[in-house]
């Protein structure tokens, strides 16, 4: 029986906010706060409130500029997180199907559950390195299927989508009168390859991004969505209803993280690029360890050749200081996901200590 609307939550957010802390904390799927300090902001820079309306053209600008996507086909919201709320609730009515994919951040489930959505599931097999496969989106959709959602890169898996493959994802929705969100949140860290927004793969794509977890931007919740322009306009009027308007200082701070967005992706890449090399040498390392590596991004998500990550990650926490995300709040309890976006020390201490806390659990059993 599906819950209460009043009793959703996200059981991922909570954990992560409240249990997920550690002295080397390899659960976060970001990259290292970028401090306000390099971002040479003089507090003349900034301003209480702004012109109003909706959205703050100055920033507006530059997101059309950086993703090649219209002014008007664009929408501010307070993080991914946001955006793909609205995004949800401007496209689906209680009722509708939405199909997403399997395992998935679950912060969507639940929002698409909050919005009386009929949830069905695509997979997306560990045994096929969980690549989004179109056939399994063909075979799950239906005539109801309202929309189907992806992330990409794919959380928890990290796994890269390629535009052919969404492409033919788009063709599908289509055949059946429904749109494809994508979730780009984690596609702003591939930094070593040129890529475009799905968004312009198509008429009937939606996506939706933030400069959180790429850039280490997290406290400015500087997220948007692009979408056609009666959509967008459909989002605008339905953040009426949540958050009215942006706050402007923050509307500020975020123009100016991207006249530096090129410094900033920068120091992302070169963090990432180090860190990442330690976490492959790592899996190599291991035998108790099935990984699928992934092309970009801080995360992976390996599975324990026994046994049940809950029991590993508690010991890995408690005894070992070090924490990651237990594979159950992605629908796979035997797997656990891993984030490399930390400091260089932290996560090279992090990988030791998850190292150590499988010894111990293979000596035990
Ligand atoms: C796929 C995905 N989308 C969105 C978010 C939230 O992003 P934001 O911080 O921009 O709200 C997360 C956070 O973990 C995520 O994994």
């Amino acid at each position: 029986m599906s819950p209460q609307r009043r009793d959703i939550r996200s059981g991922y957010i909570e954990w992560a906010k409240l249990r997920s802390q550690a002295r080397y904390n390899l659960a976060q799927s970001d990259v290292e706060h970028f401090p306000l300090a390099d971002l040479h902001a003089q507090i003349t820079d900034l301003e209480i409130s702004g012109p109003g309306g909706y959205g703050y053209e100055p920033l507006l600008q530059k997101l059309a500029a950086k993703s090649s996507v219209p002014v008007e086909c664009i929408v501010h919201a307070q993080g991914t997180s946001m955006a793909n709320h609205l995004a949800m609730a401007a496209l689906l009515e209680p009722g509708d199907e939405v199909l997403i994919e399997e395992p998935s951040y679950g912060a969507i489930v639940s929002t698409a559950e909050y919005l009386g959505a009929k949830i069905r599931r695509f997979p997306r097999k560990f045994e096929s390195g969980f690549q989004l496969d179109p056939r399994e989106v063909e075979r799950s959709i239906s005539a109801r299927t309202r929309l189907i959602v992806i992330t990409n890169l794919h959380n928890p898996s990290g796994v890269r989508s390629a535009d052919a493959k969404l492409r033919i994802v788009g063709e599908i929705a289509r055949s059946m009168g429904a749109h494809v969100l994508v979730d780009e949140v984690y596609l702003e860290a591939c930094f070593d390859s040129r890529w475009q927004t799905a968004y312009l793969l198509g008429p009937n794509f939606v996506t939706t991004s933030s400069l959180t977890k790429a850039y280490g931007l997290t406290g400015l919740r500087c997220g948007w969505i692009f979408a056609a322009k009666p959509l967008a306009e459909r989002m605008w009027r339905l953040n009426d209803l949540f958050g009215v308007m942006a706050p402007h200082p923050i509307e500020l701070l975020s123009v100016l993280a991207f006249e530096h967005l090129a410094e900033i992706a920068a120091r992302a890449k070169q963090l990432l690029t180090t860190n990442r090399a330690l976490l492959k040498d790592f899996f190599k390392s291991r035998r108790d360890l099935l990984a699928i590596w992934p092309e970009a991004g801080a995360v992976a998500f390996p599975q324990l050749t026994s046994g049940h990550a809950d029991a590993f990650c508690q010991l890995l926490r408690d005894k070992y200081e070090t924490s990651v995300v237990p594979g159950r709040f992605f629908e796979m309890p035997e797997h656990f996901r891993i984030g490399v976006g930390g400091k260089t020390e932290d996560v090279r201490e992090g990988l030791a200590h998850i190292g150590a806390a499988l010894d111990e659990l293979a000596a035990k059993s």
